[in-house]
């Protein structure tokens, strides 16, 4: 469990598939601009005992209910993240939280140089959160994935080990 104030991080369950599979394929969940797949069940059960670089959280509220989901992988010396909310539990800051919570996390506990986050140019809520955890924006990565009918560029961002500057969240010696 990765403990915060408005939510909590903990790892993703067999038994949190059926959900997630859900969320997947839901255009709400997935917003404007992320693309979005038609996974079934056992796809994703797959998909996730297969792939031991990708690790999966499910963001879920102060009474334990699953509100989103974010991953991270690992790229080069880095990782990438990835993350989402349902429709309900946005504008209330728990996206921020949840994005600071697994930084906080993955620099504490790998040694990496970099975290980096891609999402849509156009995503303002997505940047706005990045930026607010101390990201910055690298560049357009053009034609870099195909989503609703279109290539479509994706903006990088990443944060430096040395621009990160501490936990926010995390005590220092955060143990788990
Ligand atoms: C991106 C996402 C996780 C943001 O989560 P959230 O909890 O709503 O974000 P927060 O409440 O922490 O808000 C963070 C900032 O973004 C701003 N913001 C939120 N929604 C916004 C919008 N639609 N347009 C512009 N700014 C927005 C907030 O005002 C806040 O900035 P401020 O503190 O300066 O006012 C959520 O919108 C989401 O799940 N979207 C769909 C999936 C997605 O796009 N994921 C990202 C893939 S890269």
């Amino acid at each position: 469990m990765i403990p915060g104030t408005l939510v909590d991080l903990r790892r993703a369950e067999k038994s949190d598939l059926p959900l997630l599979t859900a969320w997947s394929g839901d255009v709400e969940v997935n917003g404007e601009f992320e693309s979005f797949g038609q996974l079934s069940l056992s796809q994703m059960e797959k998909e996730f005992e297969a792939d031991k670089d990708e690790c999966w959280y499910m963001v879920c509220d102060k009474a334990g209910v699953p509100v989103g989901s974010v991953a991270h992988g690992t790229c080069g010396g880095g990782c990438w993240i990835g993350y989402q909310l349902v429709p309900e539990a946005r504008g209330r800051g728990l996206g921020t939280e949840a994005v600071t919570l697994i930084t906080d996390y993955l620099f504490l506990h790998k040694d990496i140089v970099r975290i980096q986050a891609e999402t849509h140019p156009a995503n303002a809520a997505s940047r706005r959160v990045l930026e607010k955890v101390g990201f910055t924006f690298e560049g357009l990565i053009r034609k870099s994935f195909f989503s609703r009918g279109a290539w479509r560029d994706t903006a990088m961002h990443s944060l430096l080990r040395e621009e990160w500057g501490g936990p926010r969240l995390l005590p220092v010696g955060y143990q788990g």
